[in-house]
């Protein structure tokens, strides 16, 4: 279980490899090497029509990498205390997301697609869908726990 509420920070953009001549551009990303976890599987969202918001949602174990490999969309991200939004729109730039960061996804530019790396395959269970109970769940893992006594350190 991570530290929760989940530091912000820990959603970060990371740059890929980016091969470049004059046939145009390749990036590749290798599981465990380019992004810190194993890719158990891959979707994208395309054809997403204009002012449509996909995610609104968080996950308990799912690590995941998200890029816009055509257009631009932006990334909602809220710890269940504090929220940034990322914009996305460079094909070789991945915006990394880790559990319990609820993430809404907006503003995708016409043609936009938003590939997703993730680290587990699709499980209903893992989702959290509802923002009430996502901020309830966050704010009862950062209490301290009752009943426990204090440790020696203090
Ligand atoms: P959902 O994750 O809610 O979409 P988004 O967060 O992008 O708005 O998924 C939408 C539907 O697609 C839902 O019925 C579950 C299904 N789905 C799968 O079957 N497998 C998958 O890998 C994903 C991501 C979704």
């Amino acid at each position: 279980m991570p530290r929760i509420p989940v530091p912000l920070e820990s959603c970060h953009l990371i740059d890929l490899p980016k091969v470049t001549d004059r046939r145009g551009n390749l990036t590749f990303v290798e599981g465990s090497r380019h992004i810190p976890f194993p890719i158990r599987r891959v979707y994208y969202l395309y054809d997403v029509p204009g002012g449509a918001a996909r995610g609104g949602h968080a996950h308990r174990k799912l690590h995941q990498l998200a890029i816009a490999v055509s257009g631009s969309f932006e990334m909602l991200l809220d710890n269940g205390r504090e929220q940034t939004t990322v914009r996305l729109d460079r094909a070789h730039t991945g915006l990394i997301i880790v559990p319990w960061v609820w993430r809404e996804l907006l503003n995708f530019s016409s043609g936009a697609v938003c590939l997703v790396l993730a680290s587990r395959p699709y499980e209903e269970e893992d989702y959290i869908r509802h923002h009430g109970e996502f901020r309830a769940l966050v704010e009862a893992a950062a209490a301290p726990r009752r009943g426990r006594k204090p440790s020696a350190a203090g």
